[in-house]
């Protein structure tokens, strides 16, 4: 979407460069970083540069794809198989990495097994693009659908930042606020800050700025109240991982939302691709929690007066920490699931019903 009123994709490959809207810099400058080969986009998955399971994705196919233009053909298989799990090591919760990184891996495969290894690369290169290219236009659809749930006037609340910074583009929990905007609705977001990385703060409110879009920051502790007392309608948050039963990861602090939500008698949905879906996850207990370095909650990064970017801790120095950067929401609290296929509830047969209609799709292709 637009940065300065330029439009922008947030991962895109150059050559064999992959260049990344630098995400740990915003709202304080925008910089596009390169990553030259499949260990830098490795770093830069796991630092954040990039984040957001869309864009995490993308990032992780592109970076399967370098990893397939820098395999030596005296050892091809060990060097793709080495890169793959350098890749698979970066975030654990993120569905779409894994979900990019296999279809990487498949696409190779049949070039690769005669030897054709110049076919492999054009393989890789071409599903890498075709996955980024698929992950915007889910994100657009999500906004379609999603823009017939939001009224005129809606006030919206959303957690952690499931815009286009964190997909390829147009995002899945802001994309039915950007589709209902466009309608010509009048819609509000109320922003959760979403501690410890502020991605609501950071992210979320530069990206609404960027759009126009109405809006006010509030801390986290803040929501359930603003909830409680009727000022907001309705809350749409993205996922990392969806189970097969409904279950949903998302960022830490989603659960709290989603139980203030029903609290209040408010709709509270997920809006995310099909490449977010686990089949193989029964439930929300068997998806992998990530645990982040303490640091992040010990100690918050901003600006100072100067235009300096600053760490200054807010713990006792001997307090230590835990940091999930995840939770899971049950899906009994979930209203719908907003997919690239419509809306469907969160149960098996809603999952499953996503899911058949994403293989119809493939099966049209
Ligand atoms: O740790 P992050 O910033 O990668 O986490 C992002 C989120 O939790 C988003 O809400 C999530 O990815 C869903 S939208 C892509």
């Amino acid at each position: 979407v637009n940065v300065e009123g330029r439009h922008h994709r947030t991962v895109w490959l150059e050559g064999s460069d992959l260049c990344l809207i630098d995400q740990r810099l915003l709202p304080y400058r925008f910089e596009v970083l390169r990553a030259a080969d499949h260990r830098a986009t490795a770093e830069a998955i796991a630092d954040m540069t990039v984040r957001g399971a869309g864009a995490i994705g993308a990032a992780g196919g592109f970076g399967m794809a370098q990893g397939v233009l820098e395999a030596p053909e005296d050892a091809f298989e060990a060097y793709v198989a080495d890169a793959a799990a350098r890749l698979r090591a970066t975030r654990p919760t993120a569905q779409n990495l894994f979900y990019a990184i296999d279809r990487v891996l498949a696409a190779i495969t049949p070039p690769a097994s005669v030897g054709d290894f110049a076919g492999a690369r054009v393989a890789a290169v071409q599903e890498a693009q075709h996955i980024a290219d698929q992950d915007a236009e889910a994100c657009r659809r999500i906004g379609e659908h999603g823009a017939m749930l939001v009224p005129d006037g809606a006030r919206v609340s959303t957690h952690c930042n499931a815009g286009w910074l964190a997909f390829v583009d147009w995002g899945s929990a802001l994309s039915p606020v950007y589709a209902a905007i466009r309608q010509g609705k009048a819609v509000f977001v109320w922003v959760d800050e979403t501690r410890p990385r502020s991605q609501g703060s950071k992210l979320t409110a530069w990206e609404l700025v960027q759009e126009g879009v109405p809006h006010r920051v509030l801390c986290d502790g803040a929501s359930a109240s603003y909830m409680a007392r009727g000022e907001v309608d309705m809350v749409i948050v993205g996922s990392d991982r969806i189970a097969a039963n409904g279950d949903v990861a998302n960022k830490i602090g989603t659960y709290p939302a989603a139980l203030a939500a029903r609290e209040a008698g408010i709709p509270f949905y997920v809006a995310a691709p099909t490449s977010t879906i686990d089949p193989d996850c029964p439930s929300g207990d068997a998806i992998p929690i990530e645990e982040r370095d303490p640091d992040e909650v010990l100690y918050v990064w901003g600006r100072d007066d100067d235009g300096r970017l600053t760490r200054v801790r807010i713990a006792p120095a001997p307090s230590g920490a835990r940091n999930p950067a995840f939770d899971v929401t049950p899906a009994k609290l979930v209203r719908g699931i907003i997919t690239e296929f419509g809306v469907v509830s969160a149960t098996p047969e809603g999952i499953a019903r996503a899911l058949s209609a994403r293989d119809a799709a493939w099966h049209r292709r």
